[in-house]
Order: C-alpha cells, then structure tokens, then sequence
C-alpha cells in the first residue's frame, strides 16, 4: 500500500494521495424505519487501519483506474461512487482529474468501502479543485458522512447524524470476510423488528480496554442475525474471532471483526485465521484514534 499525504499541504492541482480506511460498526441498532423505508440507526463507528488508497494528478478529462489486490470487479465507470461524487463536487464545471485507486478492501462487505472511497474523493478532489465539499453529502450513501471523518463517532438517523466519542482505549482489531457478497437492502429487509432500543444516551469516556468491552458486550449488531441466516459463513467467522475480547458482525455483513488488547495478540490471530482460512480476507489493524 503506498504511503497517503493526508494532510500535506498540496495546493490545487497537486498531485496528492487520501487513505479510504475501513469503517466498522463496532455497534448497530437499528432504532425504526422512516416513510422512505431506510432505516434508523444508533451506531458507534471507528475507522480501522486498513484501507484503499486513492490518488489524484492534474489531468483535462475525469478518469477513474483501478489497481490492487481487491481491483477485480470494481467499476471504473459511473457505477463507481468515486465518480459519482467527483461530478457531485464538479457540478457540470467539466474539470478533469486522473483519479487512480489502490483496492484493498472487499467490495460490498459490511466496512463502507465504497463510501470510504466516495469521501476519499470527496475530501482529494475538494482540494484539488479548490472547491468547498457540498453538505448534503448523504446522497451518495448513507456512510458517506461518516466516512469524512476520523475519529470514533455517534452515528444516527440514517448516518447523517454524527457525534465525535471521546477517544477510545487503544484497541486492535482483526477483520475478517469470508468472500459473500451481502446486498444491504436485503439484510435490512429481513430484519424482522426495525423498532429495538438505541444505545445509552451518554456514551461513556472509557479509561481502559476492559471498560470499553464490557459497554460494546451490553450492545448489538441488530443485522448480524438476518445476515446470518442469509449467509451462515458469517457464523463460521465470528467462531474463528472467539479468542478475541469481542467479536461481532460490522454493517450488514460479511465483515466481522474481533477486538484485542494488544497488536501482537491481533496478528497472532488473523496469522491462525488466514492459516486455517486461506481463501478468507484477513486483516489486522489498530483503531485509528483520531
Ligand atoms: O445509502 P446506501 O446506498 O449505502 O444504502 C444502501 C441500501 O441500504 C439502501 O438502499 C437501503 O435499502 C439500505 N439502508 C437502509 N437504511 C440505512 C442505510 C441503508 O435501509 N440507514
């Protein structure tokens, strides 16, 4: 994975590089349903160290190439979020851009990678053009927001209401896909009760790791269980994550992840488990703080 320059100051038109980590709903329940039929959400979200890398160079037409070990499949044209959000912010200017990203992550797999790759773009292209990122950026995908930031956030409504977390106990996680593809709209769906509780109204600062996990342990993944029946492979990862301090499901699956105290107990882990899983996506990384 090359190295971002996230935070260097490139003026516009600088060639320049964004990481698109990983989301994970370390939490998600799901509150009801609104008239348009998506649904609400109380949700704890982190961004994970694991991600696509994306880059931009000055360029007259607007290009999207794809590389990486994720890169089969992925649509280099307006099905592809990172386009769908450049003519967002281009908004019928006709600017151009050669937009090249490194795929890392598993596509429609529970850990936002098209949306992380849509505010990449956002956020890259923002300030290649010298242009201010729109608000209603929700339009794209509902964890679009989320994906703008960094740090642990509070995410409600659909995913559009975002509160940053005190920052959490350094934690360690270790990600696991199984290689389904779970169509969101079909786990939500099949959700049986859309009306289940909200996590507590204060979100605790945590002091430790053992504090933290004993919050996330009284939580849920309201779409672990639909998920599963869709796809019991989903059961056969969380099993594999049954040394870590907690595992769960994130999003609407497949991804599952499992938290551990230290690095070296997390690459211990996805060491055993890309052993015994050879043909599963496996990823250690830590939290990332902010
Ligand atoms: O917004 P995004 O395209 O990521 O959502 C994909 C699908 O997931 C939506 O079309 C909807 O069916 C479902 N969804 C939902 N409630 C949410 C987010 C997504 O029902 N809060």
């Amino acid at each position: 994975m090359s190295l971002p320059n996230n935070g260097a100051p490139a003026g516009p038109g600088a060639a320049a590089s964004r990481m698109a980590w990983a989301k994970v709903n370390l939490t998600l329940h799901c509150t009801g349903q609104r008239a348009d039929g998506y649904h609400l959400l109380d949700s704890l979200v982190v961004r994970a160290g694991v991600g696509d890398a994306l880059h931009v160079a000055a360029a007259s037409d607007l290009t999207l190439a794809v590389s990486g070990p994720r890169a089969e499949g992925v649509p280099t044209d307006a099905r592809n979020l990172i386009l769908r959000a450049a003519e967002m912010l281009d908004a019928g200017a006709g600017q151009g851009a050669a937009l090249h990203l490194e795929k890392h992550l598993p596509a429609a797999a529970g850990i936002g990678g098209g949306s992380a790759d849509a505010a990449a773009a956002l956020d890259l292209l923002a300030a290649h053009w010298g242009v201010p990122l729109p608000a209603d950026t929700a339009r794209l995908g509902a964890d679009v927001p989320v994906c703008l930031t960094r740090g642990p956030q509070r995410m409600q409504g659909v995913g559009e209401i975002l509160t940053p977390l005190s920052p959490l106990p350094p934690c360690h996680m270790v990600l696991v896909n199984p290689g389904v593809d779970v169509p969101t709209p079909a786990v939500f769906s099949a959700l049986t009760d859309k009306n289940q509780p909200p996590m507590p109204e204060v979100i605790p600062t945590f002091t430790g790791f053992t504090e933290f996990i004993d919050f996330l342990g009284e939580q849920r993944n309201d779409l672990a269980a639909p998920a599963i029946a869709r796809e019991p492979i989903i059961g056969a990862c969380l099993e594999a994550l049954s040394d870590a301090a907690l595992a769960r499901m994130s999003g609407s699956g497949a991804t599952c992840f499992g938290l551990y105290a230290t690095a070296s107990q997390a690459e211990n882990a996805a060491h055993r488990i890309s052993s015994a899983a050879p043909q599963w996506w496996v990823a250690a990384a830590p939290i990332l703080a902010a």
